[in-house]
Parts: C-alpha cells; sequence; structure tokens
C-alpha cells in the first residue's frame, strides 16, 4: 500500500468513519485515465470522493475527513484552540518538509525498490538519509522530551501523519536508530500500539513481501463512504496467509516461510548416518521448503548425547550424501546445524572417557528428564586459551565436510548451552583470560568460528543460532539483549550472515488470562539483523506438551510473525517432527498429528520417527 494511502486510511479509522477501497490497476495506467485525472489532475494516489466533494493529496484529504468526524473524542485537529491548531499546523509542516525527505529514501532504498522492483539498495543514498533523520530525530527528542506528542499533550494529526513512513522504516535493517532517541521511541511506541495501527498493519506488509508485488501496484483510490474495507483482505484465511508467501534467502527460493527447526534423534548409529534417516528427512522435503537437519557433531569429544551424528570423518560425509540427496530429489533447501555440546556431556561419551571440555571447570548439574530420568554430566576440563583455535578448526572441518556431503550451507549451533553459548554467557565463562571476562572477550570464541565457517564455505550459506534468554544447561547472561546485539551488530552483520536463527524465551504464563504465551522479545535483533531472521519457539523440557497445546509457534502465531515483520521465517520443530507434511497441512488448514515425547530421542528407525502419517493417508 502507498505511504499516502496508508495516512488517509489512518485517520478514517481513528474517527471510525466508513469508506470504501477502490483499487487502481496501476500497470495498465488507470492512473493516468480520463476518469481517474478527472479526480486527480495529477494522475497520483490517492482520490477521495465523499458526496460532491472531490479531493487530493494526502495530507488534505485526512484533515477534511478528520474536521468532519470531530468529536470530543476524536478532535484531531483542535481547530477550537487558536495557539493548538498552530502547532497542529508546525509538526505537519515539519513531518513534509523535514522528517519525510529524510526517512522516505531510506524506506525506499531498503524496502521498496528491492522488494518491488527488484532494484538493489544504493547505500550511499541510505547512509546520507541517514545522517539527515539523525539531525531531525534530534529536535524531535528535544520537542518530545518537553511534550507527550508532538503538538502538545495531545494526540493530533501532528502525530498520526507520521505513521506509514515510520512505519516502514522500522522494517529496515535501521530501525534501531530510534533506540538513541528514547523519547521519540516512547512516542513511536504508543502510536503503533493504537488499535488503529494494529488493523493498518495487514494493509502495509504487503508492500514489503516480493511475492504480493502484483497485488500492491494496486494502490487504493477512495471514492465514497458507504461500505467497510473488503473483508477477504482484512482477515486473509489461512490458504492466503503470509506464512504460506514465498520468500528468497539470499540465493535459495523458498516456497514459504515454514522451515524444519534443528531436531535431535539420536537416530543415528557410531556418528554415522543411517538409511531410515534419509526416509526421515525425505519426508518432510518439499520444493522450496527449508529444513535444517539435527545437530550434528565436529568431533568425536563434540557429542552430547548417544547416536548422534558427525561430520569429521569422511565415511560419516559418504553416510550423510543419501539423506542430503533424498532431501534434494524432493526439491527442498537443506542446511546441517554444526554443534559442539561442551560441558554439556558426559565422560561415556568423551574419548578415552576424559572430561569434556568447555569455558569453565563448572559441572552442570543432574537434570531430570521429562520421562523422569536423571542424567548426569562430567566434570568439564577448562580449555586453555592455546587450544581455542584447534576447536575452531574442527568447525571449519566440519563445515567444508557438510559441504562436501552435498548441504546447501549450514547452521552454527551457539544456542541452547552448548560450547559456544557455554563461552558467551556469563554465568558459565568464569576466565580471565581474552575469552572471558567483557562481552567482547566472551564472545570472541563465537566471533572466531562463525568467521572460520564464513571463510571456508563463504557467507552466503551460513546461518547462526541464538537463544540468549534461555538458560539451558544453566548457561544464561545477565544482559541477553545486549549480547545477542552485539554478536549481531560486530560478526553477523559484517560478515554478511545469510540468516540469523533466534530462538524466543520460553513462554509465559499471561497475568490476563492465564495462557501460556510466547514472550515475544527477539525484535530487537530482528531490526538490528540486516539478513533474513528465523524465529524458534523456547523449548521447555520439563514444560510437558504444554508449549504446542498453548499456543507456541502454531500457524496463527507463525503467520501474525511474518505478518507484522517480526521474523521472515518461522521454524517448527515438535510440529514438523509429527507432521511429515507440516506446510500442506498449513495450506489446507488441517488437523496435525500430536507427537509422542516418549519415542522423541529412542532409537527405533521408524517407531515415532517415520511413521507419523500424511495427511493423506488418514
Ligand atoms: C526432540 C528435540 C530435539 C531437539 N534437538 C535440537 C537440536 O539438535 N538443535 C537445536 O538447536 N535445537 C534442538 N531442539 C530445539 C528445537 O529446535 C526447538 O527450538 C524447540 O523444539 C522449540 O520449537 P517448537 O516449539 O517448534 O518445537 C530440539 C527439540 C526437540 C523437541
Amino acid at each position: 500500500m502507498s505511504t499516502n494511502v496508508a495516512r488517509v486510511l489512518v485517520c478514517l479509522e481513528e474517527v471510525g468513519a466508513e469508506y470504501d477501497v477502490v483499487n487502481i490497476d496501476f500497470p495498465s495506467m488507470e492512473h493516468k485515465s480520463p476518469a481517474h485525472l478527472a479526480r486527480n489532475p495529477f494522475g497520483q494516489i490517492p482520490a477521495f470522493q465523499d458526496g460532491d466533494v472531490v479531493l487530493f493529496e494526502s495530507r488534505a484529504i485526512s484533515k477534511y475527513v478528520l474536521r468532519k468526524y470531530k468529536s470530543s473524542k476524536t478532535d484531531f485537529m483542535r481547530d477550537g484552540n487558536l495557539n493548538e491548531a498552530a502547532m497542529v499546523d508546525v509538526w505537519t509542516e515539519v513531518e513534509a518538509h523535514q522528517y519525510n525527505p529524510a526517512i522516505s529514501p531510506i524506506v525506499y532504498q531498503c524496502l521498496i525498490f528491492p522488494a518491488l522492483r527488484g532494484i538493489p539498495t544504493d547505500q550511499k543514498v541510505v547512509d546520507e538519509s541517514l545522517e539527515k533523520l539523525k539531525k531531525v530525530l534530534d529536535v524531535y527528542e528535544a520537542r518530545l522530551s518537553k511534550t507527550k506528542y508532538l503538538a502538545g499533550d495531545f494526540i493530533s494529526f501532528a502525530d498520526l501523519t507520521h505513521f506509514p513512513y515510520t512505519y516502514y522504516f522500522m522494517m529496515t535493517p535501521h530501525a534501531s536508530v530510534f533506540d538513541s532517541y528514547p523519547h521519540v521511541k516512547t512516542w513511536w511506541e504508543s502510536l503503533v500500539a493504537r488499535p488503529t495501527a494494529k488493523k493498518l498493519s495487514t494493509y502495509m506488509l504487503e508492500v514489503a513481501q516480493p511475492s504480493v508485488s502484483e497485488e500492491v501496484t494496486n494502490l487504493g483510490e477512495f471514492v465514497g463512504r458507504s461500505s467497510r474495507i473488503r473483508p477477504g483482505r482484512m482477515e486473509p484465511t489461512l490458504a492466503t496467509s503470509h506464512l504460506l508467501t514465498p520468500y528468497k534467502m539470499g540465493e535459495f527460493s523458498l516456497a514459504h516461510r515454514v522451515v524444519l527447526a534443528p531436531l535431535t534423534r539420536c537416530r543415528a548409529h557410531g556418528s554415522l548416518v543411517r538409511p531410515h534417516m534419509a526416509v526421515y528427512y525425505g519426508q518432510r522435503a518439499s520444493p522450496g521448503c527449508f529444513l535444517v537437519s539435527e545437530a550434528c557433531a565436529v568431533s568425536e569429544a563434540a557429542r552430547g548425547a548417544r547416536d548422534v551424528p558427525g561430520l569429521w570423518t569422511d565415511e560419516q560425509v559418504q553416510s550423510w550424501k543419501p539423506v542430503v540427496d533424498a532431501v534434494h530429489a524432493k526439491g527442498a533447501v537443506f542446511f546441517c546445524q554444526l554443534w559442539h555440546a561442551g560441558r554439556a556431556s558426559c565422560a561415556e561419551l568423551q574419548p578415552n572417557g576424559q572430561a569434556p571440555v568447555s569455558s569453565t571447570d563448572k559441572q552442570v548439574r543432574p537434570q531430570i528428564t521429562h520421562a523422569g530420568n536423571v542424567v548426569e554430566f562430567a566434570t568439564p576440563r577448562r580449555l586453555e586459551a592455546e587450544e581455542i583455535p584447534n576447536i575452531v578448526n574442527e568447525f571449519r572441518i566440519a563445515a567444508r565436510n557438510a559441504m562436501k556431503a552435498g548441504f546447501d550451507g549450514v547452521e552454527i549451533h551457539a544456542a541452547n548451552g552448548y560450547l559456544i553459548d557455554q563461552f558467551m554467557k556469563d554465568s558459565v565463562n568464569d576466565r580471565m583470560d581474552a575469552y572471558g571476562g567483557s562481552l567482547e572477550n566472551r564472545c570472541r570464541f563465537a566471533t572466531k568460528v562463525i568467521e572460520a565457517i564464513a571463510d571456508e564455505v563463504g557467507p552466503g550459506p551460513v546461518g547462526v543460532r541464538l537463544s540468549p534468554f534461555a538458560d539451558y544447561m544453566e548457561c544464561s547472561d545477565s544482559d541477553p539483549e545486549a549480547l545477542a546485539l552485539h554478536v549481531i551488530r560486530t560478526t553477523l552483520n559484517p560478515l554478511g550472515v545469510l540468516y540469523c536463527h533466534a530462538v524466543e524465551p520460553r513462554m509465559r504464563v499471561n497475568p490476563d488470562d492465564g495462557k501460556l504465551t510466547l514472550p515475544h522479545m527477539l525484535l530487537p535483533f530482528r531490526r538490528a539483523f540486516q539478513g533474513t531472521f528465523l524465529v524458534n519457539g523456547g523449548y521447555d523440557p520439563e514444560e510437558g506438551d504444554a508449549a504446542v497445546a498453548n499456543g507456541g509457534y502454531d500457524p496463527e502465531e507463525g503467520d501474525a510473525a511474518v505478518a507484522k515483520g517480526y521474523a521472515d521465517l518461522v521454524a517448527y520443530g515438535r510440529l514438523f517432527l509429527a507432521n511429515p507434511d507440516l506446510p500442506e497441512r498449513f495450506r489446507r488448514n488441517a488437523a496435525l498429528n500430536k507427537y509422542d515425547r516418549s519415542t522423541f530421542y529412542t532409537s527405533d528407525p521408524v517407531l515415532g520417527y517415520t511413521d507419523y502419517p500424511f495427511i493423506d493417508q488418514l
């Protein structure tokens, strides 16, 4: 939707006016037709008609609407008070002449040109506009530190008119600029929290999605005020949902946004992949679907469970090939998750029963699984700084091996309390050397691994999984937001990493309705990261089956995440485990198989592994 149309819609919605939206066929130049030129002589969008009144220019239309529908609750022009009305005019002009010229080129360069017209971003234009925008925001910050809204302590048209461009700007990689202006940020958060803004976001998001570019060119024209907006478009059914729209991730053309999350299934044998794993992954593959493999150990000492696959020998590389082929035969994209468990391991899994390595020598306390079993971990051995390049090299070799096996790329497992996380998080890392202490030092190991892998295979096929808020394996951080932002800003963005796979915090009980809900705390990372942003629900091994039963990333949650621009892709773990045809089930809005937790990690090649039925088998 065009920002000009959005400006008018915001006002129509704020005053509760009834109206109809009529599309203009852009490609056939309907906006230059005599009928349209009679309403808007410049052949631009929108044009507005209310009985005999015909108007053009979005700010003029908006003001007309706000004046016509003024009430004590919707007095957005403040015409009854000379001084207040003058301030509304001042800040409306500021939007048109200062704010808009600074922010709109960034939106065009980062969002509209690449998404709709296939034109790459001109970074020079973006950088210059950002400098301009910062100067404008300095003025806004000063103003908003004195008054709640721009024209005074009342919301007015001066605020509403900022909505369209700011909304789109927040979807660009530069949204974090607002973080440096706390009063502006609070002002924007109060605007975007208004019911009107939430309602309009479905329309607004269409511009950011290349897949619907044809629809987007049908920009709105307003003629009259009869019925509501066409209902089918405001409330898309699952069949037309955002989650099922195509997406281009770097060189990979994905058919939809539903991703298989990495899932350890303990069906390998002696770190070699077995043929039933080809059946399992092949079942979950479909054209343009993105699959991430289970965690694959980078060395013998990296294993954190029995019967997990490895990628440090040629034999292991060969054993992966039929699996990768099975996935590719179905037209899916397949990345391999590379993993070192660090201290989350036990002596039986270690070569010669030696101690597992870590950033620390603190042991993880025994854990009780959902099934009531006690898992004991060995006391780890703190790695000497001189040993660390060897471990980095193991990751590098495993990445090379993954590509040799035919994978399309690798995902670095820097989440869930495993080795990389053990270095990053301050509840575990108690080192005093160059790998401990400051944020920069704690992230050094992660950076070296990511750099080595990007160097080995190129940044194009590299993703990184982070779980800043998680405390699995007693691995937590006192400032998770700063931690993840640091990794994103200093490593992922400069290296041009393809995707960031971020795990939500565990679900929380909503005090309003007592239900478990996703906290949705990944937004700052989504804004900071310049590549594809993939989200996944937080997994709590102790939470029983409640996560999915109470929400989590079910189809609706996933759809909303994509619709709101919160994520590009959504990974599904347990739902995909139990539903080999998950995207198709979403497409048909079909019932889902329930997963059987008792078979998650058993070694049966069929039971709870390849025997979950497809929808057409039911
Ligand atoms: C059986 C099982 C195995 C898992 N194995 C891995 C793994 O190998 N690597 C990883 O990063 N996360 C792993 N996870 C976490 C999942 O990727 C995912 O984050 C979690 O299941 C929450 O997503 P969901 O609610 O969609 O299931 C595993 C989860 C389950 C249930």
